[in-house]
């Protein structure tokens, strides 16, 4: 077993807001248990969650939402709330006491409802097809702070030289507050929906030789990357970005589900990957999906990474938040898996089960003296029938009869973005694909 340098874990602060004494507690009880690195994922649909002296609308509209609706876990509670440029730099000189690099994420060309409510500058523009397939100006797209969860199709306009400046002076801010070389530009879930209907997008797409809207999301995040090379930083990105054909070696990708042949094109071109396997380090998924000991069980290098060990940065293990509104659940659902996580990133995750139980244990004992509780042994080593208990409970708290009406849209979406890409490979005429699209689109 080798020791991994990187050794992270991720807070969503953009689902539900952590508050400032909870993220140090949090960091505290990470450090226990061997991590050095934490992803800040600050921005999201749902909320905007950083400061940005030169755009105060970022967190006046994009900080703040109403009534949500994740499942029958939240509803009101810590719905809003933003970290001014202050705390950001508390937080990240405590985190540094504790041996802790703070990764920021600021998200594009997805997830960025709450950027857009904000800036709908920076969305595309919408074009609309006549019934001859003549081509005229849209109604605008509509943005707002989303107040459930699920994937949308509002995207950063790829397009626009301004919605490109506004991410750039972002990130100038970005990289004031984190001296952390890394920095998180997202990627995942970008279905192409606007950027098919955009001007702008395909101008670029146009110009550039680009075959595809994944191709445009590459090059988007080529042109971010460089910027971000330009001042010494490094650029990660989730795995699908990958879709739109490999990356060069400067780049950090972060694996967490599907594409993982990309990713080994990748690694295979130097690249350097972090490993946030959904089936081992997704620490919101119940512990009926992910116990103790399957992480105890699961290989330190996964097959996909294989030949290229020196390239695995390390683990990271995400604790997204749509239904972790508070300490308590946050402590429950991280603790003690990032012990364990902790203890293989060591290396020291070929001790037997019942030693690497009991060094888990001395972890949680210590987490316990600062005051959070991780999830009691019973949900270490699960039995088959508790563990589809857990499961069904989480299920039930995710697809509650209010969120469903949510999820029944989210699930349109998906199958339109699916659509639109089957027609285009099947050749339909460009103009009917997006007047069959519109249909689909209409509330
Ligand atoms: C992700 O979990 N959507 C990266
Ligand atoms: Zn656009």
């Amino acid at each position: 077993m080798k020791e991994f340098s990187y050794r992270g874990f991720m807070l969503d602060s953009a689902r539900h807001f952590i508050p400032m004494e909870d993220l140090r507690k949090l960091i505290a009880a990470a450090r226990i248990c061997g991590m050095n690195r934490m992803h800040w994922h600050l921005t999201d649909d749902q909320g905007w969650r950083i400061e940005i002296r030169k755009y105060p609308q970022l967190t006046a509209v994009g900080a703040f939402r109403g009534r949500s609706v994740f499942g029958e876990a939240s509803r009101t509670e810590n719905n809003s709330g933003f970290y001014t440029q202050e705390d950001i730099r508390e937080i990240v000189r405590f985190a540094g006491e504790n041996g802790m690099e703070v990764i920021p994420e600021i998200e594009i060309p997805g997830h960025a409802s709450a950027m857009l409510a904000a800036c709908p500058e920076a969305g595309c523009r919408r074009t609309a097809y006549g019934p001859e397939g003549e081509e005229k100006a849209g109604e605008p797209w509509q943005y707002a702070v989303k107040t459930s969860g699920g994937i949308f199709p509002n995207l950063l306009c790829a397009g626009k030289p301004e919605a490109v400046r506004l991410m750039e002076d972002i990130l100038d801010e970005v990289m004031e507050l984190f001296p952390s070389k890394m920095i998180h530009i997202g990627g995942d879930e970008a279905m192409k929906i606007h950027w098919r209907r955009c001007p702008d997008c395909r101008a670029r797409m146009r110009r550039e030789g680009l075959q595809s809207e994944d191709e445009l999301q590459r090059s988007l995040v080529l042109e971010i990357g460089a910027y971000l090379a330009e001042k010494g930083r490094e650029t990660i990105v989730w795995n699908d970005v990958l879709s739109g054909g490999t990356l060069p070696p400067h780049f950090i990708v972060q694996q967490w589900a599907q594409g993982e042949e990309a990713t080994r094109v990748f690694l295979a071109g130097g690249g350097r990957v972090i490993h946030s396997d959904t089936r081992v380090m997704y620490f919101d998924y119940p512990y009926g999906r992910i116990d103790v000991k399957k992480i105890w069980q699961s290989p330190q290098i996964p097959d996909w990474a294989k030949g290229y060990e020196d390239q695995l940065l390390g683990t990271e293990c995400p604790l997204w938040t749509e239904r972790v509104t508070n300490l308590e659940r946050a402590s429950f659902l991280l603790f003690p898996r990032l012990a364990a996580v902790g203890l293989k990133a060591s290396g020291a995750g070929n001790l037997p089960w019942e030693e690497f139980r009991s060094a888990v244990r001395n972890i949680e004992n210590l987490i316990e003296e600062t005051g959070l509780k991780g999830a009691p042994e019973s949900y270490w080593e699960m039995t088959e029938e508790a563990a589809k208990a857990d499961v069904q409970a989480e299920h039930d708290r995710i697809y509650s009869a209010e969120a469903l009406v949510f999820e029944k849209k989210e699930i349109k979406l998906i199958k339109l973005e699916k659509t639109e890409r089957l027609m285009e490979e099947i050749g339909i005429p460009e103009p009917l694909a997006r007047q069959v699209g519109d249909y689909a689109l209409r509330e």
